[in-house]
């Protein structure tokens, strides 16, 4: 079959799927403190719905899965969908992304089921801090996750820190002497307009530059790594002393978008070609409806050929997306 490639020539073997818009804390930069109203139980696709997308998707090229949320641990039982989706022949990498809230009891169930990388988010060591981003006091649940984590055999653990100007400089450096002894890599990810408040303002975005300055005086002398992978969202450094790695998101300072592979399905089943994108093709409905593994293909196919050249966000013409982060999937 003819792989998955746009009209700008970008090859599309990356699926992120959200299997939940629920999360158990509240981030300021994605969810309102109260009142978010979350997709009904029916509308959300099944493990079984999901596998049969996944499975559909692979002749088209698709090779590397992320999960994502909300918070993926909230679903009930999502080692079985690991399970799953490792058992698909041609799934060759699959990741989850975690607030590490609930780890603690899905660390050893996760990897048993096969899933090999983690990426959790966390954005401060402070409890306060935490508290104040994230409206909840369970710094110390995620820190037993990790701990949890590291003991069950996940190698290379990344750290997703949001980076919002004015708030997260102090705890840059604390973060990457954190991952540095402990061997995981920090990514340190531009604040992005994805909130559901529209709280973001241009303002409020740390840049990877200022963090590259930050880290190199503070914590060690960083180099970009010379031949990371220019498909991958995050742009590597290392310590020149070899005592570790750090990524950097630089979705508003410098855009990625050219070298974008990945498409994205949302929990209540929709074809997303961007984070950010506006239009979204509905592909519940073909899985409830009876379509064949064809239609399906079709519908990821016309999809990616509808897709941009970019997201607008350094123009006056940025729309935000519809949908906040929580229900788009990260
Ligand atoms: N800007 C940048 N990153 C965000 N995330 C959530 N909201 C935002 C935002 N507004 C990150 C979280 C999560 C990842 C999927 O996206 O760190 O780990
Ligand atoms: Fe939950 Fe992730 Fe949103 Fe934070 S960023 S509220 S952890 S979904």
């Amino acid at each position: 079959m003819t792989p998955l490639v746009d009209t700008f020539g970008r090859l599309h073997d990356n699926l992120r799927i959200s299997v939940t818009d629920r999360c158990n804390i509240r981030c300021f930069y994605c969810m309102p403190e109260e009142g978010v109203k979350f997709f009904d139980r029916h509308d959300v696709l099944s493990f079984e719905e999901i596998e049969r997308f996944v499975r559909a998707s692979v002749p088209l090229g698709i090779t590397k899965l992320r999960l994502t949320g909300g918070e993926p641990l909230l679903r009930r039982d999502l080692p079985e969908l690991i399970r799953k989706l490792v058992a698909i022949p041609g799934i060759r990498d699959i990741a989850l992304t975690t607030n590490a809230v609930l780890l603690e009891q899905y660390a050893v169930p996760l990897r048993e089921a096969g899933l090999r990388r983690l990426n959790i988010h966390l954005d401060t060591l402070d409890r306060e801090k935490f508290k104040q981003i994230t409206r909840r006091d369970d710094l110390p649940k995620v820190m037993a996750g990790i701990d949890a984590a590291v003991n069950a055999g996940f190698e290379k653990i990344k750290i997703n820190v949001v980076a919002v100007k004015g708030l997260i400089e102090p705890d840059i450096v604390p973060m990457a002497r954190y991952c540095r002894e402990r061997g995981f890599e920090p990514r340190f990810i531009e604040f992005m307009p994805l909130d559901s408040q529209a709280i973001w303002e241009r303002r409020q975005v740390l840049t990877a530059d200022e963090m590259i300055a930050q880290i190199s005086s503070e914590v060690g002398a960083l180099e970009a790594v010379p031949d990371a992978d220019p498909r991958a969202p995050a742009t590597e450094y290392r310590y020149k002393d070899g005592s570790g790695t750090v990524g950097f998101i630089a979705s508003i300072s410098k855009p990625f978008c050219l070298n974008c592979n990945r498409i994205r399905l949302t929990s209540d089943g929709k074809l997303r070609y961007c984070l950010f994108a506006i239009e979204e093709m509905d592909v519940k409905g073909l899985l409830r409806n009876g379509a064949s593994d064809e239609d399906i293909q079709a519908a990821i196919r016309k999809n990616v050929a509808d897709k941009w050249l970019g997201h607008e966000i350094n123009s006056p013409k940025f729309v935000p997306p519809p949908r906040p982060m929580y229900a788009i999937g990260g």
